[in-house]
């Protein structure tokens, strides 16, 4: 579907995004390995999470969907039985590396692909430390998937320091740590977001070395009752609108303020948009609020080291944010953009390029030097949610028309965002 953008003159009112894609992937697979019915509300719409959905009940999961709430009839970790498919994640990472772990601690043989896309993002990263714990993975060429996952003779714990921040790795190593004699460490030197250690209750611990997580194979997961916390990732995309439009404002209700996810809240304020915070609560094990942003003039500013990963899903918005900053804006340290959903460094240059932007591409980010100025242009998605949605949004405070070729890949995280768009958005 080609999605076409007119200009706006402003966007104005409060929304709610639906539940944390993050959060919601783990509600699910926690649940499928305790033991007891776990209820779990506000989950996720998007194409991602079903993907999950899908993988569990493939591996025997008893799953039941009614609106937003899903019920799941945990029997236990070792409950899964044999897939007679081979599972398929989608075009969802964290489906993959998150199930992986699981699967190494099985009994019996699986195999799990997913789209084009995710075929080509790198495996190594788990395949290797799980391997070092004894798992028995064979990967595709190039560490790619389809992996197949073979039953291990016996797992053991091992302490691994993550080369680089992923909470997809961490959590797949944790997750087959539950399978493993003795006891599994990771070492994080750059914390990245930690909803699996808060949701199962891990203990971290911040040594000379960074974050130490643990869990050993007498770990028990138990149901629970999750409300999924909205996703910021998701609301990221009208609060940047209500930052570059003028006389704009809008509140996102009830979302994450995980400080492990809330870069992008720093980066607007530390670029002068004004950034309200009230009603904080909390859901599931994690802060929310109602988080307000409202139209100011914008400055670019840098962004590199261990902010990074605290608004890695969000830095093609905050590209997009920068062309209307005054001044130069500087991404580094964002090596690891290159290896999602596609080639983000590319896919914000080019685009951002095509709009009439001042911008380079630097091998680890970008550098957007902030014009104020966009023109509409025809805009490649990538088939990647987050190019797609961030570039409706530059379409709205670009001139003349914009075309976001392949925008229905929006539905992976953020089905309703094109009717949220236009419920929120005002064109003279
Ligand atoms: C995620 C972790 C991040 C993030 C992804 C979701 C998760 O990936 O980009 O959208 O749910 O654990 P990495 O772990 O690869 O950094």
């Amino acid at each position: 579907m080609n999605y076409e953008v007119r200009s706006a003159s402003s966007i104005i009112g409060s929304f709610k995004v639906p539940g944390d894609k993050s959060i919601s992937h783990r509600a699910l697979i926690f649940s499928s390995l305790a033991n007891g019915e776990s209820e779990i509300r506000g989950i996720s719409t998007g194409g991602d999470v079903n993907s999950t959905m899908n993988c569990l009940s493939q591996l025997g999961v008893e799953i039941e969907r009614q609106d937003g709430t899903v019920k799941v009839h945990g029997k236990g970790k070792l409950s899964y039985s044999f897939p007679k498919l081979i599972l398929d994640a989608g075009n969802s990472g964290t489906t993959m590396r998150l199930l992986t772990g699981i699967l190494a601690g099985q009994k019996f043989e699986s195999t799990i692909t997913g789209d084009e896309t995710l075929r080509r993002r790198p495996m190594q990263r788990i395949v290797e430390p799980l391997s070092q714990m004894g798992a028995n993975i064979v990967p595709s060429y190039n560490m790619t998937a389809p992996l197949k996952i073979f039953p291990a003779e016996n797992l053991h714990g091992i302490k691994y320091e993550l080369p680089l921040p992923s909470a997809q790795v961490k959590s797949a190593i944790l997750l087959a740590g539950m399978f493993a004699e003795g006891e599994t460490t990771v070492v994080e030197p750059v914390e990245s977001r930690d909803h699996t250690e808060r949701m199962l209750k891990l203990t971290k611990v911040k040594t000379p070395s960074g974050f130490e997580t643990r869990i050993s194979c007498d770990y028990v997961v138990e149901p629970m009752e999750y409300d999924v916390a909205g996703d910021i990732s998701s609301a990221a995309f009208f609060l940047a609108a209500a930052a570059i439009l003028p006389n704009s404002s809008v509140t996102a209700i009830g979302v994450t303020l995980n400080p492990t996810r809330t870069g992008f809240l720093d980066v607007l304020v530390m670029m002068g948009a004004r950034v309200e915070i009230e009603n904080i609560r909390e859901a599931a094990g994690e802060p929310i609020a109602d988080v307000t942003v409202s139209n100011s003039e914008l400055n670019g500013v840098e962004i590199s080291g261990g902010m990074i990963p605290r608004l890695i899903d969000e830095l093609p918005i905050i590209g997009v944010m920068a062309a209307f900053a005054k001044g130069e804006t500087i991404v580094h340290d964002a090596h690891d953009l290159r290896r999602k959903e596609s080639d983000r460094i590319v896919a914000v240059v080019d685009n951002l390029e095509a709009m009439g932007a001042e911008v380079s591409e630097l091998d680890d980010g970008f550098i957007v030097n902030g014009t104020g100025n966009l023109v509409g242009a025809e805009i490649d998605s990538y088939k990647d949610h987050r190019v797609a949605m961030a570039f409706t949004v530059a379409g709205l405070a670009a001139k003349g028309t914009t075309v976001i070729k392949n925008a229905e890949w929006a539905k992976i995280s953020f089905p309703e965002f094109f009717e949220i768009l236009d419920k929120l958005v005002i064109r003279s």
